[in-house]
């Protein structure tokens, strides 16, 4: 199997460090457009390989697309990061250029590839993926559900002083502060509703905190996190390679799914050797599609801007 990340940033290097570490691929190219930046950092990665022990061939390029041919999936982290008080959607100026160029030079050399967006603001990012490929749907993802539901799980974790591992959480909606839906009245302990121990109260800080998740670290650290965006991308990597039939929040294109047509937003999908092969229906609340229709509504109108770029 071969992969190629572009972009040799925080979130690409780190993602593609997971799936070395995982050897879910056996190629890994990890391209950039600054002169030399992945060749270094996928050198660094090999010479944890001895270590580490893995055995993914890492190879970095500068801008050689050439180097990514017949790649299984493509990750897409290119594009500027936010800076503290930005949010995701003021980057949407630059990085929609920049993902349109990296999606057309990608499908020259990997035609029929699956694609995984994370560059911001990633539900109108995917949409633009999806439009510019003319791939079929199940070929493009965005991530952001598969980070924001972990995000969600810590908070939650925090919270009932228990193990992630042991919760069930799910985000949907977009990947953005305002319009992501952590659906805590669906999460579980071990089966158990989480609301059988948390306060109402408890419960909205544990929403609030997950949909402010991303911007409270570039708060604290100064640039757009990636621990948790690199190995949430890998996780879907990982569940499409290995055909595992996971079921992962992601970025997909609705056909009338959860009421919503001809846009790209966070929903249940279920992830194997084909992209996304199912999407699976919470039956939300009233209220909850109501907060999935409003969440529409604002990925809508961040769509309409890519038509005045
Ligand atoms: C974040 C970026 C990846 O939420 O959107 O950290």
């Amino acid at each position: 199997m071969k992969v190629t990340v572009v972009g040799a940033g925080a979130v690409g290097a780190t993602c593609a460090d997971n799936i070395a570490r995982k050897e879910l691929a056996t190629e890994l190219v990890l391209l950039d457009i600054k002169e030399g930046v992945a060749e270094g950092k996928s050198i660094d990665m090999m010479q944890t390989a001895a270590l580490l022990g893995f055995d993914t061939k890492v190879k970095g390029v500068t801008n050689d697309y050439v180097a990514t041919e017949n790649s299984d999936v493509v990750v897409i982290t290119s594009g500027l990061p936010r800076k503290p008080g930005m949010t995701r959607e003021e980057l949407i100026g630059v990085n929609a250029g920049i993902v349109k160029s990296v999606t057309e030079n990608i499908l020259k050399y990997s035609p029929n590839t699956i694609l995984i967006v994370v560059s911001n603001p990633m539900d109108t990012m995917n949409y633009l993926t999806l439009k510019t490929s003319g791939l079929p749907k199940n070929r493009v993802l965005g991530m952001g559900g598969a980070l924001d539901s972990a995000r969600f799980r810590y908070y939650l974790s925090q919270e009932l002083k228990c193990s992630p591992a042991d919760l069930n959480a799910v985000v949907i909606g977009g990947h953005g502060d305002t319009t992501m839906i952590p659906l805590i009245k669906h999460a579980t302990w071990n089966s158990t509703p989480v609301t059988n121990f948390l306060t109402e109260e408890q419960q909205a800080k544990i929403v609030a905190d997950t949909m402010v998740g991303g911007a409270t670290l570039t708060k604290l650290i100064g640039t757009s996190a990636w621990y948790a965006p690199g190995a949430g991308t890998a996780a879907m990597v990982e569940s499409i390679l290995r055909d595992e039939k996971k079921l992962i929040s992601c970025g997909v294109y609705l056909e009338g799914e959860y009421g919503q047509n001809d846009i790209s937003l966070v929903v249940p999908v279920v992830l194997g050797k084909n992209g996304w092969e199912k999407i699976v229906d919470f039956k939300l609340s009233t209220e909850e599609q109501a907060a999935f229709n409003k969440s529409a509504d604002a990925v809508r109108n961040m769509n309409d801007v890519l038509k005045t770029l």
